[in-house]
């Protein structure tokens, strides 16, 4: 059996990948390191919020396989890599699942394939690190024998108006030839393909609207830390800064940053640009003050209590919505884990509810859940509403019968507070 696609990474970025490829008509099989994760899919099991039970099950009868073994590698015409890039516990770069995934490849690889990396990495990483490993470990040589291309993924999950179809998609190979190859194939998938004058550039092109995000969201954070100091409503400021149709994009304060991406990717930049002798000043401001954001949160959660003639110490406290982001169940990066920490070593009695959350645990500890988001509301000391996931209702907790601090800005009424 051969094949016009092999993912390599079943994860939030290469499931959605196999899957659209199966729309648009190519036969895909995906590779995984992780027989778990091949053992779920096999049985129409899906563990990426934005792929259903139902959407693997219409892939598998397509034709869609996964499978632990990398010789199906060997049998595609073009390899995609969408292994995770994330840091180490020390909080540096960790290359680790990209190089082994690489690794793999040249093993496996064949004249005439198309090899492309998803994956989000420093600019450079697709020449110095991928290509030799690729040519050494295969005896082939790039725009020679096989084509070498990178093309990062911009999926948002949750976002239903943007897909990986309508997307416009940045392209990028090591010599022309590679990107020709490249745009060819992602033509295939995507509405609009964008072509980068070279790999060092769409790498570049990621980490840029990453790092766009990450600094911005630390800008609206210190600008409410002023505000709270100064008794300014930070929200009304930012929705009259939002009605300037030009010039202006709005972006939330909360209790942190999280995700596998924004916390991430500014890492690989600074990073790199350490390596290089170059000072990014920009985005250590920037990752001082989203640091301290959690520890606002919970003073701000402290002296709510205090208003009520509460200590912290024994307080029972609710955390509403702990995944990174809105109607999703991810909980990589979670500003949750900092908020839950501080309120523990603070002696709070803290409990979770989160529909898309089964399980939440904290430095080894699991969180207490709340199954009835009624009864934790009648019966918590206090409610912190940390992702406005939208079964959040602000009415609903509006009536709370305790004080509601808001991170999120969207809840009114005489027991909330908003951050
Ligand atoms: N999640 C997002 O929203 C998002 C968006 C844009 C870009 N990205 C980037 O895409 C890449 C993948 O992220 P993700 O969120 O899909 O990761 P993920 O953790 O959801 O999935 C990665 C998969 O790769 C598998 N894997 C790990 N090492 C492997 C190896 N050596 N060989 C084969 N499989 C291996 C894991 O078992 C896992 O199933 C990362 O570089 C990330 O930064 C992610």
């Amino acid at each position: 059996m051969t094949y016009d696609l092999a993912v390599v990474g079943l994860g939030y970025i290469g499931l959605p990948l196999a899957q659209q490829a199966g729309a648009v008509g190519m036969s895909a099989v995906g590779y995984d390191i992780s027989a778990q994760v091949v053992a779920d899919l096999m049985a129409g099991r899906s563990h990426v919020d934005d792929v259903s039970d139902a959407d693997v099950a219409a892939m598998r009868a397509a034709g869609f396989r996964a499978t632990t073994d990398p010789s199906v590698l060997g049998r595609s015409s073009t390899i995609v890599i969408c292994v995770p890039t994330g840091l180490t516990p020390d909080g540096d770069p960790d290359l680790g699942s990209l190089r082994e995934a690489v690794r793999t490849v040249a093993s496996q690889l064949r004249t005439g394939t198309l090899v492309v990396v998803e994956s989000t990495s420093h600019p450079g990483t697709t020449e110095e690190m991928v290509r030799p490993l690729l040519e050494e470990g295969s005896g082939l040589v790039v725009g020679e024998d096989f084509h070498l291309a990178y093309s990062p993924e911009r999926i948002d999950p949750g976002n239903r108006s943007y897909t990986l179809h309508n997307t416009p998609r940045v392209v990028s190979g090591c010599t022309p030839l590679c990107a020709k190859h490249a745009v060819a194939f992602y033509s295939r998938l995507v509405e609009t393909v964008v072509v980068a004058r070279g790999t060092r550039e769409a790498e570049m092109a990621k980490l840029l609207e990453n790092t766009y995000r990450y600094i911005n969201i630390a800008l609206v954070d210190e600008v409410a830390l002023f505000c709270d100091k100064m008794g300014i409503d930070i929200w009304d400021v930012l929705h009259c800064a939002s009605t300037k149709p030009f010039g202006f994009t709005a972006f939330s304060p909360g209790a942190g940053i999280g995700g596998h991406c924004i916390p991430v990717d500014p890492r690989y930049l600074a990073v790199k640009a350490e390596t290089e002798g170059f000072s990014f000043r920009m985005l250590s401001a920037a990752r001082d003050v989203l640091g301290r954001m959690p520890r606002h949160v919970v003073q701000r959660a402290a002296d709510l209590l205090a208003g009520e003639g509460k200590p912290m110490r024994g307080a029972r406290v609710l955390l509403l919505g702990v995944a990174y982001k809105p109607d999703i169940a991810d909980t990589r990066e979670s500003p949750a884990f900092a908020v839950a920490r501080q309120l523990r070593d603070r002696g709070a009695l803290v409990s979770y509810h989160d529909p898309y959350v089964p399980e939440f645990v904290c430095d080894g500890l699991p969180l207490p859940r709340c199954e009835e988001l009624a009864d934790g509301l009648a019966e918590a000391d206090l409610v912190l509403l940390l992702q406005d996931h939208s079964c959040y209702e602000p009415a609903r907790l509006a009536r709370a019968g305790c004080p509601v601090l808001d991170t999120r800005g969207r809840t009114a009424g005489a027991t909330v507070t908003l951050l």
